[in-house]
């Protein structure tokens, strides 16, 4: 993925902005001229999280459908548009071994039920601003899901999907929707593993890597693409292998209803 930069004055929203990715793409954000507002739980540190990098600060759970709406009404008064929404506040569950249910639904409300209405409070303001982007902050659990944390992986898997499932409807709005899919990375996320990775010396990706693909999604990013993002690899789309098509009685390849086929595609 090649990364072009974005055009200066534009106006960004990064939901969980003051954890590690946020704070890494903030700062490159910044550097490019854009105006960041951080989205987060509320906390004396979150605010001087982004006082400190010359950002805006709302308060936000992504949890609340209704405070989703809100921010994104916030931004626009206060900034005259949207631009991007970098959807990108998550939790990991921590029972490794026990099937917790209550974290599970913790969990997937954070990280997927929180894309979905981050998708839908930004969707009218990018569409006033005559297009622009979504990131949502998926996870490679989401392409290759985790033993030790079902929660976790459903919710990225099912951010996957919900991208891959929004991001043909809104290609004739120049709004492109996209997923990054990042293996371990160095922020506080992975603080009760970490050890094992310095032990095992498998190497993790710093969040500046990250936030650079975060930035080449944004102004370059294929609608519905899915980026890994590996140590020593890069960012790259993954390549979903597809379904079988349903075969007519005569042995030929079905096509779906039209009514069923996103709009580009009618
Ligand atoms: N670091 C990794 O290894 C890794 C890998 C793949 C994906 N991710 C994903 O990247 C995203 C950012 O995580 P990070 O690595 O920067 O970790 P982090 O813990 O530093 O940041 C997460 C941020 O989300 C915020 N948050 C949590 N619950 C929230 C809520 N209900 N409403 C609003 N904000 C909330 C936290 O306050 C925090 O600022 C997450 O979605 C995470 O799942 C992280």
């Amino acid at each position: 993925m090649t990364s072009p930069t974005p055009a200066p004055g534009s106006v960004a929203l990064i939901t969980g902005g003051t954890g590690g990715f946020g704070r890494a793409l903030a700062t490159k954000l910044r550097a490019l001229d854009v105006t960041v507002v951080l989205a987060d739980l509320d906390s004396e540190r979150n605010r001087q999280v982004a006082k400190d990098l010359d950002s805006h600060f709302v308060v936000l759970d992504v949890t609340d459908r209704a405070a989703n709406q809100a921010v994104v009404t916030q931004v626009e008064a206060e900034h005259g548009r949207l631009d991007a929404a970098f959807l990108n506040a998550g939790i990991a569950g921590k029972s490794r071994e026990t099937l917790d249910v209550d974290e599970f639904l913790r969990v997937v409300d954070i990280d997927l039920f929180g894309v979905v209405y981050g998708t839908e409070a930004a969707l009218p303001a990018l569409r006033r601003a005559g297009g622009g982007s979504i990131v949502v902050t998926a996870s490679l659990a989401g392409l290759s899901p985790m033993a030790t944390d079902p929660g976790y992986s459903v919710a990225k898997g099912g951010a996957v999907a919900f991208v891959r499932s929004m991001a043909p409807r809104l290609v004739g709005e120049d709004i492109v929707v996209t997923a990054i899919c990042p293996g371990f990375a160095d922020t506080a996320i992975i603080d009760p593993i970490r050890e094992e990775f310095e032990k095992a010396g498998f190497p993790v990706l710093t969040a500046e890597e990250v936030a650079d693909a975060m930035i080449a999604a944004w102004t370059s990013g294929e609608p519905g693409a899915a980026y890994i993002i590996q140590p020593g690899v890069g960012a790259v789309p993954y390549k979903f292998k597809g379904v079988p098509s349903a075969k007519t009685r005569s042995g030929e390849t079905a096509v779906v209803p039209e009514a069923l086929r996103p709009p580009g595609m009618r």
